[in-house]
C-alpha cells in the first residue's frame, strides 16, 4: 500500500524549485496533488506531466499570493477540484511554500517592496490558512516554509527574513490552535539553494557558490531536493508527534 493512499495535499508554489520537488515527493509516496503557479502554466504543466508519471492526479491552479482579495476565490477554485476529481472537500497536507527573494539594504527600502514581502511571506500565507481551516482533515498537516535567514542575519535579508521570522512565531500558535484536532505545524527553514529564487545573486557574483560551501558543514550549497523530502517526511505518520517546531535544512550553513 502506497504510504500516503487517499490523501490529497495543497502545495503553493509547486511549478518550480522547493515546491516542485515537494510536489513529486508527495506524490511519489502516493499523494494526489493540488499545487499552484504564479505566472508561470508552461513549468506547472510539466510538473502535471511528471505527477501524472508517478501515477497520481494533479490539479495546477494558478494563485498569487499577494493579492489578498482573491484568497477567497481561490479557496473556491480548490473546492472545486476536490470535488470534481476526488468527489470529497478537504485536503490532508497544506505546504504553504509559495515565495520570492527580493533583498534591499535598508537605505534602499522602498514601501512598496516590504509591502510585496509582507503580503507574500506572512500575511498571505496567514489568510489562505485561515480560509483553508475548515478543509484541513483532523489528523492532517501543515509545513510552512521559513529560512535560515531567520537564524542567521546576511546584509539587506532584513525584510524578508522578519516576514519568515513571523512565521516561524505563527507556526508555534497555530500548533497549539490545531493540536486538539491532531493536525501538526511546522516549519523548514532551509539554507541557501541553488534554483531560480538565488539566481540573480549567483550570477552576478559566482564566487557566492564557494562562499556558501565554505561555510557549510556539509560542504556545498543546497538543491531543491535537499528540501522536498523534509517535507514528505512532516507529511508522513513517522513525523506524527512532531508539531511546533522550526526544523532547519542547511546542511549546516553558519553553525
Ligand atoms: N531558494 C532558496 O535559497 C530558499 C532558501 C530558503 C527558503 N526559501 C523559500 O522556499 C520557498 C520556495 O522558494 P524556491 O526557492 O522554490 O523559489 P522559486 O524556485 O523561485 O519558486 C517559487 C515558486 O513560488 C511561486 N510564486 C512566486 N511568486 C508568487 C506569488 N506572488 N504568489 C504565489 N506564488 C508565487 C512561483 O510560481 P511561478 O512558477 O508561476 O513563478 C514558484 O512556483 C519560498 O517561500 C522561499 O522563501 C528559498
Amino acid at each position: 500500500m502506497n504510504k500516503f493512499e487517499n490523501k490529497v495535499a495543497l502545495v503553493t508554489g509547486g511549478s518550480r524549485g522547493l515546491g516542485r520537488e515537494a510536489v513529486l515527493k508527495l506524490a511519489g509516496n502516493g499523494s494526489d496533488i493540488i499545487f499552484t503557479y504564479n505566472t508561470n502554466k508552461k513549468a506547472a504543466d510539466e510538473v502535471s506531466t511528471k505527477i501524472a508519471q508517478l501515477g497520481r492526479k494533479a490539479v495546477a491552479l494558478q494563485f498569487d499570493q499577494s493579492n489578498i482579495s482573491s484568497i477567497g476565490r481561490f479557496v473556491e477554485s480548490v473546492s472545486s477540484a476536490l470535488s470534481e476529481h476526488w468527489q470529497r472537500d478537504s485536503i490532508d497536507f497544506l505546504v504553504n511554500n509559495a515565495g520570492i527573494g527580493k533583498h534591499e539594504m535598508l537605505a534602499d527600502l522602498t514601501e512598496e517592496t516590504f509591502d510585496s514581502l509582507m503580503k507574500i511571506h506572512f500575511k498571505g500565507v496567514l489568510f489562505l490558512t485561515k480560509n483553508l481551516l475548515s478543509k484541513i482533515s483532523d489528523g492532517g498537516r501543515i509545513v510552512n516554509i521559513s529560512t535560515g535567514l531567520a537564524r542567521f542575519s546576511l546584509p539587506a535579508y532584513r525584510v524578508y527574513a522578519s516576514m519568515k521570522g513571523a512565521m516561524e512565531v505563527s507556526t508555534r500558535y497555530l500548533a497549539k490552535e490545531l493540536g486538539g484536532r491532531g493536525i501538526t505545524v511546522n516549519i523548514v527553514a532551509p539554507g541557501a539553494i541553488d534554483n531560480d529564487f538565488n539566481k540573480e545573486s549567483f550570477d552576478s557574483a559566482p564566487q557566492l557558490r564557494e562562499i556558501i560551501a565554505g561555510n557549510t558543514a556539509l560542504g556545498r550549497v543546497g538543491v531543491s531536493e535537499d528540501i522536498g523530502g523534509v517535507v514528505g517526511f512532516l507529511c508522513s505518520e513517522n513525523a506524527g508527534w512532531i508539531t511546533g517546531q522550526r526544523i532547519e535544512a542547511s546542511g549546516g550553513m553558519f553553525i
